[in-house]
């Protein structure tokens, strides 16, 4: 019984809905006026135009053709440091990627394989070509903080800082052991193979005082006008040389050298074969059988020490001083009259 007045209840509430529904259906009016436009949506990213410059089959086929000749793909020292915790960060693909991605290499890796395409690329950090600059999808373009020096950056703005995480010393020069003398404790003392950046910046060579005045820090014209890459990977002559060959190419020197690139910086080549000389009769260098130099263990004086240092600086190098004219001449002579002098 209760149920029941409930439900009829229910039935005039609902139907009385009905009514208002009824009653109060709108009329439609004159349509408003338009509204404002909306702001324009923001650019899209360019078509594969762009892309295309450097995504294609020539450009391509070249690099691929011209890598075989570097000495990257060579890889002469890969096999056996390749895989040593201490050296892999720059002898193998799989080091530099470590490095790279953890900061450092944790331990020896098993099957190093030799510099390749994926060393040096991964993937681009953006394709805002024109805002951020082109990155050629280089994994490590970033400035570089020096192994011997953390508190001083590289920063060559552009692909050679690719180059500076692998072609920078791994020690720093001899240091006075207080008693005027420095000890070298390997047979590979020295800067390593590859202190092609601080040679180019002129920075960790020992400055002797002497004749030839020292160029200030990051001032070297092949500094402030060329880089790594415009030099070494500049557009073939049609020779072997630039792109990925790394061989520096004569189209890069002759924006400045309009009558060609000078064949070498004058005067060096004597000035070291005498500084090597005088290194040998101190018995702190020695050239083997083939040619090549290194330091002998030993206690030297902190000059035979300083123009050694020098002396292997400018050789490991490898540029014959043309990397830094000034600096590695002033390196080599003004060691050499120090020497002479003592
Ligand atoms: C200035 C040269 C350049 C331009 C422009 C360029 N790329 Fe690349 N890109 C490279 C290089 C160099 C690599 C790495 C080597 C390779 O794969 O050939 C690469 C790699 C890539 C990869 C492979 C990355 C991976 O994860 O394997 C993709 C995808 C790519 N690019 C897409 C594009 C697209 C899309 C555009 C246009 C919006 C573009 N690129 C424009 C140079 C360029
Ligand atoms: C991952 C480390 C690494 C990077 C990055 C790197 N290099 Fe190298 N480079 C090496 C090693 C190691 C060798 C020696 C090859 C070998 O014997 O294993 C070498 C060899 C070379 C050579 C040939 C030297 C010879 O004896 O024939 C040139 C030139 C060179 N690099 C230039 C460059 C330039 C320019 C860049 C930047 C675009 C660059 N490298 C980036 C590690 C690197
Ligand atoms: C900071 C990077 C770096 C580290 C770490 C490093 N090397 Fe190198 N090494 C180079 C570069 C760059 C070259 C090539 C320079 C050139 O050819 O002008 C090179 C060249 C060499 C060469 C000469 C190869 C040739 O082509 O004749 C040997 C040997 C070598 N390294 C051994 C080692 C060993 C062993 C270790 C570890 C104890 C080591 N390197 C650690 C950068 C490095
Ligand atoms: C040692 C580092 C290194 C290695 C190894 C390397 N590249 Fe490059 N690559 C570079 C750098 C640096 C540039 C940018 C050069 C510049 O600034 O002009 C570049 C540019 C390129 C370009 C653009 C070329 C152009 O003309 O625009 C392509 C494509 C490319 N690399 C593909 C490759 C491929 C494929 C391999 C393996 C066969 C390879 N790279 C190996 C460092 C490397
Ligand atoms: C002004 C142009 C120029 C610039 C800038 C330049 N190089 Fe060189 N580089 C040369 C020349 C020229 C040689 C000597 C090549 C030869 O004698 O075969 C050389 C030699 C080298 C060598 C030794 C090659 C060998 O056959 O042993 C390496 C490695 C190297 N440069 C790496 C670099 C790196 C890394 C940078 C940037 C930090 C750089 N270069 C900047 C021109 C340049
Ligand atoms: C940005 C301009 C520029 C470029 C590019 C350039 N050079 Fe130079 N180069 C100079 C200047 C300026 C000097 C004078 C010495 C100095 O200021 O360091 C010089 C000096 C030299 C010297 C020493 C000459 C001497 O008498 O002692 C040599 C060797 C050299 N350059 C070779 C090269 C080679 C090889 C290339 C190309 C791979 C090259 N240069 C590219 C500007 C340049």
């Amino acid at each position: 019984m209760k149920n029941m007045k409930l439900l009829s209840l229910l039935v005039i509430v609902a139907s009385s809905l009905l009514f208002v529904q009824c009653t109060t259906d709108p009329i439609a009016g004159v349509p408003g006026e338009d509204g404002a436009d909306g702001l324009d949506g923001m650019d899209g990213v360019n078509g594969t135009t762009e892309c295309a410059t450097c995504h294609n089959v020539t450009t391509s086929d070249a690099v691929h053709a011209s890598y075989l000749f570097s000495g990257h793909a060579a890889g002469a020292a890969a096999g056996y440091a390749g895989g040593r915790a201490s050296c892999a960060r720059c002898h193998s693909n799989e080091g530099f990627i470590e490095y790279t991605t953890y900061g450092q290499v944790a331990a020896d890796i098993d099957n190093p394989t030799p510099i390749s395409c994926t060393t040096c690329h991964d993937m681009h950090t953006s394709f805002d070509f024109e805002g951020d600059g082109y990155d050629y999808a280089l994994r490590a373009i970033d400035p570089v903080k020096l192994i011997v020096d953390e508190s001083y950056e590289i920063d060559y703005a552009g692909t050679s800082n690719a180059c500076a995480n692998c072609h920078q010393p791994r020690r720093s020069g001899p240091v006075d052991n207080g008693l005027g003398l420095f000890e070298v404790t390997s047979s590979h003392w020295g800067p390593h193979h590859g202190p092609q950046t601080t040679m180019l910046e002129g920075i960790q060579g020992m400055e002797i005082a002497g004749g030839e005045e020292y160029p200030a820090i990051g001032s070297a014209s092949h500094r402030t006008g060329s880089s790594c890459t415009s030099c070494h990977m500049g557009e073939t002559s049609g020779q072997i040389d630039g792109n990925h060959t790394w061989i520096p190419t004569p189209t890069a020197c002759t924006t400045c050298h309009t009558n060609g690139a000078p064949g070498e910086v004058t005067g060096l080549k004597e000035d070291m074969a005498a500084l090597l000389v005088l290194l040998e009769e101190a018995h702190i260098l020695h050239m083997d059988e083939e040619g090549a130099v290194h330091p002998v263990e030993g206690t030297y004086t902190i000059l035979e020490a300083e123009a050694a240092w020098n002396y292997l600086f400018v050789y490991e190098d490898a540029s014959n001083g043309t990397h830094n004219p000034k600096y590695a001449k002033a390196l080599i002579k003004n060691s050499l009259d120090a020497l002479n002098a003592n």
